[in-house]
């Protein structure tokens, strides 16, 4: 155990060191300077209200004017009705001379406005051509540390697509996080201590296959565990000697522990190759076991403070807290439970690395948990000043059938990673001849990485989530490789127009498809926020997958190459440059790559 603590001691003092930097020099970029900020000040300015008082939107398609203001919530405060707010703020900004206001009016308790096109458009392609890759970042939570507790798979255990949506989400999250100016700590809860190592402990000293096992690890502990819950059917004195085991193990038992600490090596390095090929790293991989001495020492602080109780007849420690069922913090044979660990290690957190939250990417079924653990952080002071969420998503499926260990369909993470690429494969060769085959590998990776981790994030994350290679790997639309084709496409018509300079002059646009792509793009960096605010990586998604809309849609209308006025071209040049800078920084946001060309 000392070694797994000085292990973590290294990762810890980086991490607090890192925190103390990003502090105190984090500048990012200015969220005040973006050109959708300054029409909202300019806006809040004319009216006469907080621009935090109300929220620019985008208009469904339908209705022709370029922003929207949804007055409901501030005649709410002002207590007046809102069509009449409407209508007398309609009047305001038609008499207010200003730099990005044509003209307002009055639709119901909306204000519908119309831009000042060629003024405002320009800003903002001149904006993204500054910023290039930091364009939708932000400074707005700059002086805010975030733990993201995310992937956390158990080790001697494989990697299994239930750990993969944690992995991506959280993943999703951090760099959502970051780029809205957070200081962000990924942190691996590796699943390395508990009652399952006394059995596994048990049938590797049994039954281990010492040739098999130095072949394939995990497979063959694997193959160990499920083993030794068949043999405990018939005869269940085993569990007695497994919990025994886990026992000595908690005491600090050295052999055991070298047992342990080698199970422990072998995952992690496995887990490793997962991880870079999803492009991931972390902070910290501080699992269960680096907590174990703590967890003894809040069972204790909770028994002092009477929070929690020992059971007379058994002798286990348990807590009961209002409006949740009651669980246990020490098991009968005086061994700590996952809460236990999970308890310390959210008191660990709060006091080493000072968060202002900390989110926590795990299955919905974990839900009580959570609840429970929370509300005893609460009552014993663990996460003042650090509010804890968790991130909670829903179960994966392939193809309809829900995944199970038992029912033997719980899909190898690299088995559907293979696939993936495989598929991502055929359709390339299918549909690109002109590929070499050295660049069909490289393409295929990307193309097929991205499909599995793009098919996750843009569904809400509450939902469960299915495999459908067909649609994952649609190029039509709704997929990463429709995002990925539409930059690919627009990089070989800079590349047949020999990637042009664009001046940034003077920029006119003659169609509205042309406005919509940009003003959609003017966006950007308020969706990042918003993702960020609700934890929702899919709002990325839905916003990128509209915006390849418009341009396929403008892309239809117009020839650019045949445009010929210069001054146009150039403003048509310079709108399709910025459209595939947002979807690159959109995807990377998601954690998806994109290839030069499909
Ligand atoms: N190892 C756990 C499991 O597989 C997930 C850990 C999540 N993180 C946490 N702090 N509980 O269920």
């Amino acid at each position: 155990m000392n070694l797994v603590k000085k292990a973590g001691g290294k990762a810890i003092d980086k991490t607090k060191k890192r925190i103390a930097k990003d502090l105190l020099s984090k500048k990012g970029v200015v969220f005040d300077n973006y050109a959708i900020f300054k029409i909202k000040k300019s806006l809040s300015e004319i009216l006469e209200v907080s621009p935090n008082h109300f929220s620019l939107e985008l208009p469904p398609f339908h209705i022709k004017t370029d922003l929207s203001v949804s007055l409901f919530e501030l005649a709410k405060e002002k207590k007046v009705d809102p069509k009449n707010l409407a209508e007398e703020l309609a009047i305001k900004i038609n008499e207010t001379k200003n730099n990005f206001f044509e003209s307002a009016q009055a639709l119901g308790p909306y204000l519908n406005i119309n831009l000042k096109k060629q003024k405002t458009y320009p800003l903002l392609l001149k904006e993204i051509a500054k910023l290039k890759d930091k364009f939708g970042q932000s400074d707005v939570n700059k002086n805010n540390v975030v733990v993201i507790d995310y992937s956390g798979p158990n080790i001697a255990k494989p990697f299994g697509v239930g750990h993969l949506r944690s992995t991506i989400i959280g993943q999703a999250l951090a760099n959502i996080y970051e780029a809205t100016g957070y200081c962000v700590v990924k942190d691996n809860h590796l699943g390395d201590w508990g009652t399952q190592f006394g059995k596994l402990i048990y049938a590797y000293k049994n039954w281990a296959d010492k040739e098999k096992f130095k072949e394939n690890p995990i497979e063959e502990l694997n193959i160990l565990y499920v083993r030794f819950h068949e043999e405990a059917k018939k005869n269940p004195s085993i569990e007695d000697e497994a919990r025994k085991i886990f026992q000595q193990l908690e005491l600090g038992d050295e052999s055991l522990l070298k047992i342990w600490s080698k199970f422990e090596k072998i995952s992690v390095s496995e887990f490793n190759k997962v991880y870079k090929k999803l492009g991931i790293s972390f902070d910290t991989f501080l699992g269960e076991s680096y907590f174990v001495g703590e967890a003894e020492k809040i069972i204790q602080e909770a028994l002092d403070k009477k929070v929690a109780f020992e059971d007379p007849t058994t002798g286990a420690i348990a807590v009961e807290l209002s409006g949740l069922p009651s669980f246990l913090l020490r098991k009968q044979d005086g061994s700590t439970l996952y809460i236990t660990r999970d308890l310390a290690t959210l008191k660990f957190r709060t006091k080493t690395f000072n968060p202002q939250e900390t989110l926590y990417a795990v299955g919905e079924e974990q839900s009580l948990h959570f609840k429970q653990m929370f509300a005893l952080a609460k009552t014993l002071g663990y996460a003042d000043g650090n509010t804890a969420k968790h991130i909670g998503f829903g179960l994966m499926s392939i193809d309809g059938e829900k995944m199970s260990t038992r029912k033997g369909t719980l899909v190898l993470l690299e088995d559907l990673i293979t696939q993936s690429i495989a598929k991502a494969k055929e359709i390339l060769m299918s549909k690109n001849k002109d590929l070499s085959a050295e660049e069909v590998e490289e393409i295929s990776e990307i193309v097929g990485m991205g499909a599995v981790i793009y098919n996750d994030l843009r569904q809400s994350r509450q939902k469960n989530i299915s495999f459908d290679w067909k649609k994952m790997l649609d190029f039509e639309g709704g997929s990463a490789v429709y995002l990925q084709y539409t930059v690919a496409r627009i990089n070989s018509i800079l590349k047949k127009l020999n990637n042009p300079r664009t001046v940034l002059g003077n920029i006119v646009f003659e169609k509205e498809s042309e406005f919509a792509l940009a003003k959609k793009m003017m966006f950007f960096p308020m969706i990042v926020l918003e993702a960020r605010k609700n934890d929702s990586p899919h709002l990325v998604a839905v916003y990128l997958e509209e915006l390849a809309q418009l341009f396929n849609h403008f892309y239809n209308e117009v020839s650019i190459i045949g445009t010929e006025d210069e001054v146009l071209r150039l403003a048509r040049i310079a709108l399709i440059k910025s459209t595939a800078i947002v979807i690159k920084n959109g995807l990377a946001l998601l954690g998806v790559k994109i290839p030069e060309k499909i």
